[in-house]
């Protein structure tokens, strides 16, 4: 059933990309045609993106959208949804504007629209593409029910700094699995093809290097070589691209001195001419007027001109292009030919999405309420949720709980429900998430007795609720003493059989504008654990966080740590079915967590040092700390089952591979359990030697394979040449002759490896 669906959506996204690339005679007349009918003001509307109702992400909001709309100055909108809504503003463009062409209707549709699934980082952790590309086949679903037709997503930002907030919405560390994370979801939401009633156009972003913000600091620098660019943080956005994404949005950063958004290298030299795409770029949240903030332009004229020139065709929330583009035609500092490029590139997306021939294709008053949060799709997202939850330490076999006897259930997010939707979850109704305290209840009955204590607060510091609370949060500070909450919190525990203790951060604490510089547990979360650890009672930790977590006490000292990530709509039904073992844990971290914060950048595949630290003690001349060691908490790849794996050597089909040829590696893998489970076997490469450092490893596949209590299966991975390209001192990309290693194990510290020689 799984390969059947797999096999699908393949070949439905090969069409789409085939529909996407090849030219389409009838399209380019009938775009011809239209253009002939349009004014130079008109076409710059197309140009124009603006933000309707309630969602802001910026500082800046628009005006007078429905004049604007009228007077045909609005190529599309977002931040509104329900067939109620979008009907009422497209009816306005075709009924209403002097050549009836039809809006465009986005939203940041991220992790699901009305059924929320666990945030980017949660889903890139289960490893588990199907699921992953079923979340973005749901989500698009609901979105186009409610009148939407192109999403925000996916974000395939790398990201490797857990002080930067919105890592939560990314796919973490790694290159490789941002690929196929990129390819999945892009088929995702564009399903069989754009154009029909339940696929959305998917807008790639942050277009590119976003992720890289100097000291995780949101909107910060990036400064970037061009091999770690191409090795490292390109591959996913080009891989969304050739999975047949529609648009991509530009990012703050700058890139080589030159904000993303004016950057024509980038937008046109690279994305456009040398990467072949043919969809149209849109900005981040007012990018362009940004570009005077950055110094790179003295006023919003220059600014305007940079980006169109750049390549850059839709203006998101500005109003630069509205304002300054026919005075920077007059002023011949810009071409008509660009403008009608752009706008040539926005109505081809209209043309793709079925809009000319149907504006309300999208918009249908009797399909939303069918479609909604509809049995099948909540059933989804607690699988899918469950699949994202990683097990990261389980001393003794503490987990799964048994179903009788009594819970300490603690912590501010055990009952909690706002937070488990997570952020970027703007239709998803936080009201319908299952907190973990209904969930436990609902699965186990009264056979458990359940105790709950809050505990401590999130956090205590009142500026910081109220920074959170101004953009969704709903924190509050309990009436009593932070003391008198752990000693409530402590009696709760004294009585139980066990304690459950469910902390982490708010989802406000992440996403866009929430770095961190201390990401320890908030507030005094982490005294509330030392006093419950006091008591002896064994102490199991659900943590609920948007990043990486400092956790080096709870890792000493808690018996047991799932990390849930914000699970999302069905949180609490999915984190019960892993506490009680209804599902055995299977996710594996997608990105390395620090012990301590001053480690960062910390990832599994850096480069060698001439001087590497070899485990000296007294060694002084090495590359390391004197406080701390350089080992991660956990490595990137790692995640904990019920079941125990044992993993048998490396076998290789042959020592040597031909260029062009391939070779085969194979591994048994034994569940040597008594619980059935699931584990992702990970491949990694290392190139001994190459012209330039080559690091450690690289995640170069895996299989997520199910196995049976006591069952052994053989797992073959084949290795082509492909797999061993890079850049070399020319930037040149190939694959070097020489000695390589496999390494194959359950995460990237714990593998066990072979060699083979790529011949000349
Ligand atoms: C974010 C984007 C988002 C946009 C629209 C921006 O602030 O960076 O990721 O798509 O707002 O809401």
């Amino acid at each position: 059933m799984k390969l059947c669906l797999v096999a699908l959506i393949v070949l439905a996204s090969f069409n789409n990309l085939l529909s996407q690339t090849k030219p389409d005679k009838k399209m380019d007349t009938f775009i011809s045609t239209l253009m002939k009918k349009m004014t130079l003001q008109e076409k710059i509307g197309q140009l124009n993106l603006v933000s309707v109702g309630f969602d802001v992400t910026g500082p800046v909001v628009s005006k007078n959208v429905d004049e604007n709309i009228r007077k045909g100055n609005v190529g599309a909108v977002f931040n509104t949804f329900t067939p109620v809504a979008v009907r009422k503003l497209q009816e306005m463009a075709v009924t209403q504007t002097r050549l009836k062409i039809p809006l465009l209707f986005g939203y940041d549709v991220i992790h699901g629209h009305r059924t929320i699934f666990p945030i980017p980082l949660g889903l890139s952790s289960s490893w588990d593409l199907v699921s992953i590309g079923k979340s973005a086949r749901i989500a698009a679903e609901e979105a186009a029910a409610d009148g939407l037709n192109w999403v925000y997503s996916p974000m395939v930002d790398i990201a490797r700094d857990p002080r930067w907030g919105r890592i939560s919405e990314s796919s973490g560390e790694d290159t490789w699995l941002g690929s196929q994370i990129a390819k999945a979801m892009v088929k995702g939401y564009q399903g069989s093809g754009l154009g029909q009633k339940n696929t959305v156009m998917a807008c790639v972003k942050h277009f590119a290097l976003y992720g890289a913000a100097e000291a995780g600091r949101d909107y910060n620098t990036v400064d970037m070589s061009r091999r770690r660019m191409f090795e490292e943080y390109m591959p996913p956005y080009k891989a969304a691209l050739d999975a047949g994404a529609g648009s991509v949005m530009t990012s703050f950063n700058e890139i080589d001195g030159i904000p993303a958004t004016g950057n024509k290298w980038l937008m046109t030299d690279l994305l456009r001419k040398q990467w072949g795409f043919n969809g149209f770029v849109v900005t981040d949240y007012t990018a362009i007027n940004e570009m005077v903030a950055h110094g790179v332009a003295k006023d919003l004229h220059e600014a305007g001109a940079l980006a169109l020139q750049a390549g850059v065709d839709m203006d998101m929330v500005g109003e630069v292009y509205l304002s300054q583009l026919e005075k920077l035609v007059k002023d011949g500092k810009v071409t008509v030919a660009l403008i009608n490029a752009a706008c040539r590139r926005i109505l081809e997306a209209k043309y793709k999405l079925g809009l000319f021939t149907d504006p309300y294709l999208y918009v249908s008053e009797s399909l939303a309420p069918q479609v909604m949060m509809k049995k099948e799709f909540r059933d989804a997202a607690r699988d899918i949720a469950r699949r994202s939850m990683v097990l990261l330490k389980n001393h003794k076999q503490t987990l799964p709980l048994k179903r009788t006897g009594s819970i300490a259930l603690i912590g501010p997010l055990a009952n909690n429900q706002r937070d488990l939707i997570g952020n970027w979850s703007g239709a998803g109704d936080w009201k319908k998430a299952i907190s973990v305290e209904q969930g436990i209840k609902d699965l186990i009955g009264n056979a458990l007795v359940v105790n709950y204590a809050k505990g401590a607060n999130i956090t205590d510091d009142t500026l910081l609720i109220k920074r959170l609370n101004a953009h969704g949060g709903e924190l509050a500070i309990d009436s009593r003493s932070p003391d008198e909450m752990i000693r409530e919190a402590v009696q709760v525990a004294r009585r139980s059989d066990v304690i459950v203790a469910v902390v982490g951060e708010s989802q406000g604490m992440s996403g866009e504008a929430a770095s961190r510089a201390d990401i320890g547990l908030p507030g005094r979360q982490l005294d509330l654990l030392k006093a419950l650890r006091e008591t002896g009672k064994p102490l199991v930790l659900v943590l609920m966080n948007g990043r990486p977590l400092t956790l080096k006490w709870e890792n000493e000292k808690a018996d047991a740590i799932l990390e849930t990530w914000y699970a999302g709509t069905e949180a609490g039904n999915a984190i019960a079915d892993v506490l009680f073992g209804i599902y055995n844990p299977s996710g594996k971290l997608s990105v390395t967590f620090p012990q301590s914060v001053g480690q960062i950048p910390i990832y599994y595949n850096y480069k060698k040092t001439g001087r590497p630290f070899l485990g000296g003690v007294l060694d002084k001349y090495r590359s390391r700390y004197l406080d701390v060691t350089n080992e991660p908490l956990y490595p990137f790849g790692y995640g904990l089952s019920y079941s125990t794996f044992s993993y048998g050597d490396v076998k290789i089909s042959g020592n040597s591979m031909k260029p062009g040829g391939s070779i085969d590696v194979s591994v048994s893998i034994s569940n040597v359990s008594t619980f059935d489970g699931e584990e992702v076997v990970q491949l990694y490469i290392q190139d001994k030697v190459g012209s330039v450092t080559r690091p450690v490893k690289e995640l170069r596949n895996f299989k997520k394979v199910f196995l049976k209590a006591g069952e052994t299966q053989n797992i073959t991975f084949t290795i082509s040449e492909d797999d061993l390209k890079f850049y070399d001192a020319a930037m040149k990309y190939w694959a070097e002759p020489g000695d390589f290693n496999v390494d194959i194990g359950s995460n990237s510290r714990d593998v066990k490896t072979a060699m083979f020689t790529l011949t000349k």
